[in-house]
């Protein structure tokens, strides 16, 4: 890995202006790497540069875009090994979980690069349905929306952004991300490569900042849609703050599964596990909230408990290790108050709640009361907490007592009950017969209530990047 890693502003490698960012290997805390900072003042040269560059990149043709896409993923693919490593030190992330996420990076820009050869497509729109239509035919047409505000989470420090900025090419539309400043090495090193591309002058700008400068990306009107994704309070206070600009937010869950007696449990529990632990828990739709029908609530509960203490958390460069670090001490000892007030509350440790270093091991509840904060909050953490119910209803019920709406998953072999719960499940996806943790990044990913607004997964995201744009022809 490289010592210092420059900013891009206005796709140039830049030395920054604020002092640099110190960047930590998240699992022994040693300095990995120095980060160029932004400051006001060159924040305002990337929205400058940006609004130039919107009718270069506005008339961009689709094999000129579909092109630019397939060159980034042809160079991920060589500097794979580089992306994996980077995400190992940077995220805290077990090696197994880091190659899977530069196979979703690559695969992210694949589907924009698909998608740019469809977004051309319009509709024509009948308009002689009134008396007043009469004589007239009616077209409508995509178009880029304008300079792009992004703003990504340290969870997924190469996908998250691939989901705004892969779309953002294909639309057509200038953008500055702002990474995580856990970790911006991932977000630099696509800028790397985004600066060997043939992006028009000023069309990019991937500049790790402190949030108070980045704040201009919320309130300064020329940029004309942010997308967020980060925790809830954060957020919602931006949208509310945001002006006319269009906003997308991606933002936590605590995540129901349901397990029903007619489930097939040798497959559903191991997935169960997966899905509350793998990164550490430190991820939207990570297991937090295990609903399971009282007939079955013993067993699974004794299975769960006997699969969790076999995981292993540590290291993540050791193999075996599914459980790596918590992304800092203030978020380990977070959590661990979290399940420290839990049991005050009345609940049950069944098994872990440990901490050696930034690690915490497998660790599940029961008896959670609903007022307590592992339960009604994001947990973001490897815990999870088992509750009975008494039948589907009463299941989906639980399942939507919550704030959040991101995903949940439903166990069964039941189409009736599959068929109910997409039905009355208030979530942006329901997945049938396997966790929440479920994404494949073609699909619309995206929450109701306090999870977020808006969608992505690449077409989703595109429709949010353009505006339809109309014309009326008079015979
Ligand atoms: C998230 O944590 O919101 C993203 C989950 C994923 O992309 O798998």
């Amino acid at each position: 890995m490289q010592h210092f890693y420059p900013l891009y502003l206005a796709n140039k490698a830049h030395e920054g202006a604020d002092e640099a960012l110190e960047v930590v290997n998240k699992y022994d805390q040693q300095i990995v790497a120095e980060v160029a900072r932004a400051d006001e003042e060159l924040l305002e040269q990337a929205i400058a540069a940006g609004v130039q560059a919107i009718p270069a990149m506005q008339s961009l043709k689709s094999y000129q875009k579909q092109r630019i896409l397939l060159d980034c993923v042809a160079k991920f693919n060589e500097r794979f090994d580089e992306f994996t490593e980077a995400l190992i030190a940077e995220g805290g992330k077990p090696e197994g979980a880091a190659k899977a996420e530069v196979k979703r990076l690559i695969a992210t820009f694949q589907f924009a690069a698909d998608a740019v050869t469809t977004l051309s497509e319009g509709e024509v729109i009948p308009l002689e349905v009134t008396e007043a239509g009469a004589g007239y035919r009616g077209f409508s047409k995509r178009v880029p929306i304008g300079l792009c505000g992004f703003v990504s989470p340290f969870n997924f420090p190469l996908n998250l952004v691939a989901h705004k900025i892969a779309p953002a090419i294909a639309a057509g539309c200038p953008f500055i991300l702002k990474p995580a400043s856990y970790t911006p090495i991932g977000a630099l090193l696509i800028a790397e490569i985004l600066a060997e591309t043939d992006l028009p002058e000023g069309a990019f700008s991937i500049l790790p900042m402190s949030s108070k400068v980045a704040d201009k990306l919320v309130t300064d009107e020329r940029i004309k849609l942010l997308s967020f994704t980060g925790s809830d309070k954060v957020g919602w206070d931006m949208k509310a703050r945001a002006g006319k600009k269009k906003v997308v937010l991606e933002l936590g869950g605590n995540a129901a599964v349901m397990i029903e007696p007619d489930a097939d449990l040798e497959t559903a529990l191991p997935r169960v596990i997966t899905g509350g632990y793998s990164q550490a828990g430190q991820v939207c739709i990570s297991v937090q909230r295990v609903l399971i029908h009282k007939d079955i609530y013993s067993q699974v509960k004794d299975k769960l408990v006997a699969l969790a203490k076999k995981v292993k958390a540590g290291d993540p460069s050791d193999a075996d290790v599914v459980i790596g670090p918590m992304i800092d001490k203030a978020e380990l000892e977070r959590i661990d108050q979290w399940i420290k007030e839990a049991v005050q509350e009345g609940a049950t440790l069944l098994c872990g709640g440990e901490a050696e270093g930034l690690v915490m091991n497998a660790t599940i509840l029961e008896n959670v009361s609903h007022e307590s904060k592992l339960y009604k909050d994001e947990a973001f953490g490897p815990v999870m907490i088992l509750e009975a119910y008494d039948d589907f209803d009463k299941g989906v019920e639980l399942a939507n007592d919550s704030r959040f709406g991101l995903q949940v998953g439903v166990y069964t072999s039941s189409i009736k009950k599959a068929m109910q719960a997409w039905d009355t499940i208030e979530a942006g996806g329901v997945i049938i017969n396997d966790v929440p943790t479920f994404r494949v990044d073609n699909m619309p990913y995206g929450g109701v209530k306090d999870s977020g607004f808006g969608r992505e997964g690449v077409k989703y995201a595109i429709e949010d990047m353009t505006e339809i744009r109309l014309m009326v022809v008079k015979d």
